[in-house]
């Protein structure tokens, strides 16, 4: 196990059940569940993992195989379990994959990753350099400034939940998430 199992996973990684429509990280899992075709024969990176969720999804899609990538050990260590409780084969990359070559994955997930300036700023800059038509780019995102700023004629909205009200208070108010491929 690559955390250190002394470690209480924090809450944010725990159980990761794949159907509760809950928060804005949670859109882009809902958007692969509603849309399987689009991960079948996809060889997956999703970055900033978190739980796996997203992984799980695209897994369970038909992906021919994902990366879970997630800085943090303990959301790497999360990952597994929750790859482990899903019944799910994923491989699991610690290693800050920003800026790096990513020639060997087609699909790209980034969910609930845009929420810092600088931060988006990197993976914008990385995200072109890797876009080509073959190469299927999904963000999740309610629409916050740092993506506001960057939206022009590389992102195009797909797909539009509602989130549900006991979700909005803990997302700083949007009642909506959005997910956006990457052009
Ligand atoms: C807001 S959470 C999103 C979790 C998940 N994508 C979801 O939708 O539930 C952001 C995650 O990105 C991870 N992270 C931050 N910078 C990263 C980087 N450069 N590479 C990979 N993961 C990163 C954090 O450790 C954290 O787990």
């Amino acid at each position: 196990m690559d955390g250190d199992s002394a470690t209480p996973l924090h809450s944010r990684y725990r159980g990761t059940a794949l159907q509760s429509r809950g928060g804005v990280a949670s859109v882009l899992r809902w958007y692969i569940l509603d849309n399987p075709q689009l991960m079948q024969g996809r060889r997956v990176l999703d970055v900033g993992s978190g739980s796996g969720a997203c992984a799980i999804a695209a897994m369970k899609s038909g992906a021919l195989n994902v990366t879970a990538n997630d800085i943090d050990p303990v959301a790497a260590t999360a990952i597994k379990m929750n790859a482990a409780l899903n019944a799910v084969n994923i491989d699991v990359c610690k290693k800050n994959l920003v800026g790096e070559s990513c020639d060997k994955w087609n699909c790209i997930l980034l969910g609930d990753m845009v929420y810092d300036a600088e931060f988006t700023a990197q993976l914008l800059k990385w995200l072109r350099a890797f876009r080509c038509q073959r190469r299927l780019i999904l963000l999740g995102d309610p629409g916050r400034q740092a993506l506001r700023d960057i939206e022009d004629n590389c992102l195009t909205k797909v797909a539009t939940y509602c989130l549900p009200k006991s979700a909005c208070l803990e997302n700083r108010g949007f009642t909506q998430a959005c997910v956006w491929r990457f052009m």
